[in-house]
């Protein structure tokens, strides 16, 4: 997926460069994705330089793939996208909005770009989602993009106090 850029005239998911760091700085202050997303606190500039790096780097060596999601007009960030494998036969999604670009449909639209370039150009069967109890509005995204519900892992994650949190699973196959 090296140098890949996906888009339907709506929202873009292309490389991370190094210079998106500031962009991901900004957004990470907002206190719902350090609530959801295992980030560090407090996020700093360099936490933001590190990320965008990494996901860059990894997203070129793979199997994982890691994306801005991006205006397609201004190519300003808008937020993150990243498929976690594939593993054998299996890979997971996640994702953030930056508060401004939230209540429009992107992330939506996002995931649905990275599960057709996934089952398009990858061995993945099982694409899942999975998100605190908490999260509706996350779980909205994943049943909008055609994930269905299935079901609820207990103590799936720790949280940052050390506290064992529930997980809901939403997950798609790649069609027979
Ligand atoms: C999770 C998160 C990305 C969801 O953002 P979002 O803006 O609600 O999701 P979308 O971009 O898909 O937008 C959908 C919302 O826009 C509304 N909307 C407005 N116009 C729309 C359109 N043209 N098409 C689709 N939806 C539209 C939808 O009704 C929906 O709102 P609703 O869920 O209240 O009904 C965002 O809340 C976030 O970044 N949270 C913090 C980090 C996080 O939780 N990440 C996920 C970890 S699992």
């Amino acid at each position: 997926m090296t140098g890949e850029r996906l888009s339907d005239g709506v929202v873009t998911l292309r490389p991370w460069r190094h210079d998106d760091a500031p962009a991901v700085f900004e957004a990470c202050q907002d206190p719902e994705i350090p609530r959801f997303v295992p980030i560090p606190q407090p996020y700093t500039l360099g936490d933001a330089r590190w990320f965008v790096d990494h996901a860059a780097a990894g997203a070129r060596t793979g199997p994982s793939a890691h994306f801005a999601i991006t205006d397609p007009a201004t190519d300003a960030v808008l937020g993150a996208i990243s498929r976690h494998g594939p593993v054998g036969h299996r890979a997971s999604i996640g994702y953030w909005l930056a508060p401004a670009a939230r209540g429009r449909g992107l992330a939506t639209r996002a995931v649905r770009l990275l599960v057709a370039v996934t089952f398009g150009t990858t061995p993945t069967v099982r694409l899942e989602i999975s998100t605190d109890l908490a999260n509706e509005r996350s779980g909205r995204v994943a049943l909008r993009a055609g994930f269905q519900p299935e079901g609820i892992r207990r103590a799936w994650d720790i949280d940052r106090v050390g506290t064992p949190t529930d997980a809901m699973f939403y997950v798609t196959v790649r069609p027979a």
